[in-house]
């Protein structure tokens, strides 16, 4: 089934399975770590951290740090997929549960670490949030490198993107048009591609065309609490494939991608962050804990209010995803999704958050609002 057909036919219901997404024993509070899927390297290194009896801050936002060095994760820092001008564009935010203390940084071009970079502005300045420029200045001022963050991976996946647009007659700037052989446009773009870009493989390739069709909005939320109780969280992201050069989502705003309060619990958020801003997903999430809800509960009710604002149209709904993460002070955690299942590559996969309390990190399933049925 094509993927656009296979989300016309998602189904309705809003079914959780109660098995699903929620840990922890609730006991004595263990050092522990979760994140999105793409953090189990990420939350290994800040459990490292924690059983050394580092602060819980600087444990997360070195976890996140590897993935902002990982070119393969063309969703956060170096390796990251372009805005519609090809510039890898920067968001993130730290905030730390036992200074009540929060730093964000959107829109920076140029620098790799910007989980750091937010955890400066935290520490370094008066204010929250800085942007653009002026958070590349603020960097440089801090004898932060500046590199160019595109990799010939993403390269390619942008050209991919830009010869992807095209007019009503199917014409692009960006390929062969009236000159070109008799064959397929498809086919056309790929093999003008594959003379600018000889070392990709047809896997590379196919990867290229998938997320020029489907822009993704992958980002890395991670959570931490220590045995005394501290939390602390970070949320960091090369933001929406293709957006408009400016757009921020909703990873470096407090409150929407990132949410720590000390007496209660900490949460964050992955997906199209334009759902979450709406919302204030973060702050919505650690509130319903506040008032009782388990983590888990505290994430699917977020996720009702994004479903809430399209009058529960499911074929709305059904294109985008979006994922809340809550770890709350006595050490329970959840993941939670708007859909059972998600696209990838061709696949249809449950999503997964990943979890560290010691050893290996492992990943455990998300609670579901909606059932995605194929
Ligand atoms: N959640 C990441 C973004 O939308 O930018």
């Amino acid at each position: 089934m094509r993927r656009r057909d296979m989300l016309l036919a998602s189904a309705a219901l809003p079914a959780t399975a109660a098995s699903l997404g929620q840990s922890g024993t609730g006991g004595p509070v263990k050092n522990t770590v979760i994140s999105s899927a793409n953090g189990l390297a990420a939350c290994k290194r800040a459990h490292e951290i924690l059983e050394a009896g580092g602060d819980t801050l600087e444990a997360v936002v070195s976890g996140v740090t590897l993935v902002e060095d990982d070119p393969e994760d063309s969703s956060v820092g170096y390796g990251g997929l372009p805005n519609e001008e090809g510039v890898v564009e920067l968001d993130a935010s730290v905030m730390h549960g036992p200074s009540r203390r929060c730093g964000a940084v959107g829109a920076v071009h140029n620098i790799k670490n910007v989980a750091r970079l937010a955890k400066l502005v935290m520490e370094q300045t008066g204010h929250v949030l800085l942007v653009g420029d002026g958070a590349t200045r603020f960097a440089r001022t801090w004898g932060i490198p500046e590199i160019n963050l595109l990799t010939e991976k993403s390269r390619l996946a942008w050209v991919a993107w830009k010869q992807s647009q095209r007019d009503s007659s199917g014409h692009t700037n960006w390929t062969n048009w009236l000159d070109m052989p008799d064959d397929a446009p498809r086919k056309q773009a790929q093999n003008s591609l594959r003379r600018q870009f000889p070392e990709a493989s047809d896997e590379l390739l196919a990867w290229a065309f998938s997320v020029a069709k489907y822009p993704p909005t992958g980002t890395i939320n991670c959570l931490a609490v220590n045995e005394k109780g501290e939390m602390s969280g970070t949320t960091t992201t090369s933001g929406l494939a293709w957006k408009i050069p400016g757009r921020v989502g909703d990873s470096p705003i407090i409150g929407a991608g990132l949410f720590v309060d000390q007496e209660i619990g900490a949460a964050g958020s992955t997906g199209l962050g334009e759902e979450n801003i709406r919302i204030c997903g973060g702050h919505t999430v650690v509130e319903n804990m506040r008032h009782g809800m388990s983590p888990k509960d505290a994430c699917l009710d977020a996720m009702k209010r994004i479903a809430r604002n399209y009058n529960g149209d499911l074929k709305k709904l059904s294109r985008f995803d979006i994922n809340f993460y809550a770890l709350r002070k006595d050490g329970v955690f959840a993941g939670a999704s708007l859909w059972s299942g998600r696209m990838s590559h061709g696949y249809m996969s449950a999503p997964k958050f990943a979890v560290n309390q010691g050893g290996e990190s492992r990943l455990e399933e998300c609670a579901y609002l909606l059932e995605r049925k194929v």
